[in-house]
């Protein structure tokens, strides 16, 4: 339903945010909170998440806790009944919690796909695309009962463009634009929006590893028209967009959101690129 008001505010609305401990969920929350959502808050760590729910609260919304590790079977119908319960409903679900192949220490694993271990690439595709199944799923007969239903489904540039050393990252943000764009047709005429969101690199705990190391971040950063990280604020804006009324009629998309990265810049207007450091 079209607000009859300022169509970018979500008053009222009851909003599901998963990875909402830190980065771009933490960042998104906020965003819902300022429009006028109350907030249920998902991620495996309580304590990052109370944080999370001042911030709502400072915005004068309600935010209620649903832990979970969406790794773990029946996490996420868990997840999205408790956040139903409690919120009395739901109309938004943006599943953003995601992960790369990382070690025990959360370093990223980036080896060629022949190099990597099945156990890795079973917990990125557990977290990043079984998941986004199972709480679409289960949030399905929950946002059948709101008149302005929308699903964000944090994908990745690396969805669109390839992940190379990072395969089963890009795999399965490939095959989360894949699952909203079918869902999107699937539940239009049960009045349910779903898009995807396709940041480039942003600068997160998920990305340390890289604009934390000036021959990589600048290397990387070479290849954004741009020529910067994005701030999870950015990438907040737009998952908030396309939740809203405002993104009414706005339906199976993958919106991309990457500084320019993904415009191809081999002509008149390239911009010199360093060498690799992972050829160097
Ligand atoms: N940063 C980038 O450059 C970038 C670019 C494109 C797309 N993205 C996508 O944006 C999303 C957010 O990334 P971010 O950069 O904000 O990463 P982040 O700072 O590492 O945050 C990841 C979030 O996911 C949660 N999470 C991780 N594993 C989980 C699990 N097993 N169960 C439940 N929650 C889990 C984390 O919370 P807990 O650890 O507390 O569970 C945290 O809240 C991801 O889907 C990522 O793929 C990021």
């Amino acid at each position: 339903m079209t607000s009859l008001h300022d169509p970018f505010r979500l008053d009222g609305a009851r909003a599901l945010v998963t990875g909402a401990s830190r980065g771009i969920g933490k960042a998104t929350a906020v965003a819902l909170a300022r429009a006028g959502a109350d907030l249920a808050l998902s991620a495996r760590s309580s304590g990052a998440l109370k944080e999370t729910a001042a911030l709502v609260e400072d915005e004068g919304r309600t935010a209620v806790l649903v832990p979970g590790d969406l790794a773990e079977p029946g996490a996420a119908e868990a997840v999205v009944d408790e956040a139903a319960a409690a919120l009395g409903g739901l109309d938004v679900l943006v599943h953003n919690a995601g992960v790369l192949p990382a070690q025990d220490d959360g370093a990223p694993i980036l080896v060629p796909l022949q190099d990597s271990a099945q156990a890795d690439w079973d917990h990125v595709v557990s977290v990043n695309l079984n998941a986004t199944a199972a709480l679409c799923r289960r949030a399905h007969r929950h946002l059948t009962g709101s008149s302005r239903a929308s699903v964000v489904v944090m994908s990745s540039l690396a969805g669109v463009a390839g992940a190379p050393r990072m395969e089963a990252y890009g795999a399965s943000k490939a095959a989360q634009i894949a699952l909203a764009r079918s869902l999107a047709v699937g539940w239009a005429r049960d009045g349910i929006r779903v898009n995807a969101l396709c940041p480039g690199w942003t600068r997160t705990d998920m990305t340390t590893f890289a604009y934390s190391l000036a021959p990589l971040s600048d290397w990387l950063m070479a290849h954004v028209p741009l020529g910067r990280w994005a701030e999870p604020d950015e990438i907040a804006h737009a998952a908030l967009f396309l939740a809203c009324p405002a993104a009414s009629y706005l339906t199976g998309q993958a919106l991309v959101l990457d500084g320019g990265t993904s415009v191809p810049d081999g002509g008149l207007a390239g911009i010199p690129k360093p060498p690799s450091p992972f050829t160097a």
